[in-house]
């Protein structure tokens, strides 16, 4: 599987299969974000939820194939061997790029996620049809209770499987660790928002238009860095 992600690609001169592939699905999955979008400005609820929820388990097994099949050798923990450019354009372009791009996958993920349960608890299905509720919506506590206990729980499960299968837990216990400690920190800030953003209407839309941003933000820096490793910085062998 290895050596067929490194032949040679088909979309730039210098690419592999590996990126020309991640590169076409991060695309495709980022435009389904936006067609979502737009079915939404439309008012067709109940078709923008079913593509975003498609677009999200496709996105995720994306995820989990890329990381198994290239061992998450993302070209960002190579260093500066796939760019073959001068290095004040790694420094001061490449580098903060990749770093920006990082960081809005980041955001974009806790968001998303925080974004599909929020869809639900905001909208109400009338004749078949998903619409927001306008109104307070806010998180009983014991629901609250419930879920960071289940978050809680489901880290101690991971802790266990892992203390019980692995020769060494150590570093893969502290990276479910921050895992599970982002989604309680995520989960938390729900009291805040309820306070700044009551109305779970407009929650949803101020919350989603911003989620939506930042993909086309993901687009915007992926494509940046596609061009700059295999059109303008390519290796030189
Ligand atoms: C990643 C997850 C999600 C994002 C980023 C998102 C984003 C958005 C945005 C930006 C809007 C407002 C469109 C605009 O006026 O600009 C919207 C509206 C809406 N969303 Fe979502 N959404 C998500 C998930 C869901 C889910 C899971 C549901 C399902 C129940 C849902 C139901 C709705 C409904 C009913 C509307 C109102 C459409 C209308 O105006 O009639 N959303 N969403």
């Amino acid at each position: 599987m290895k050596t067929l992600l490194e032949q040679p690609g088909f979309l730039a001169p210098s690419g592999t299969i590996g990126a020309d592939v991640s590169y076409l699905l991060a695309l495709v999955f980022t435009i389904l974000f936006l067609v979502a979008w737009r079915m939404a400005k439309k008012a067709q609820g109940t078709r923008h939820h079913k593509l975003i929820l498609v677009s999200m388990v496709a996105m995720i097994v994306y995820f989990v194939a890329y990381y198994y099949a290239r061992s998450l050798g993302v070209l960002s923990f190579e260093g500066r061997e796939g760019f073959g450019g001068p290095d004040d354009v790694y420094e001061n372009v490449f580098v903060p790029v990749l770093t920006t791009h990082l960081i809005l996958v980041t955001l974009g993920m806790i968001l998303a996620f925080y974004m599909i349960p929020q869809g639900f608890r905001a909208s109400d299905k009338t004749g078949g049809d998903y619409r927001l509720n306008s109104g307070e919506l806010k998180m009983k506590p014991r629901t609250f209770k419930l879920v960071m206990f289940t978050i809680l729980g489901c880290w101690a499960v991971v802790q266990v499987l892992l203390l019980v299968t692995r020769q060494n837990p150590f570093g893969a216990s502290v990276a479910y660790g921050m895992i599970f400690a982002t989604v309680a920190l995520v989960t938390s800030l729900e009291k805040l928002i309820e306070k700044l953003l009551p109305d779970g209407a407009k929650r949803h839309r101020v919350l989603g238009r911003t989620t939506m941003v930042i993909f086309a933000l993901i687009l915007v820096t992926s494509t940046a860095t596609y061009l700059m490793l295999y059109f303008i910085y390519p290796l030189k062998h």
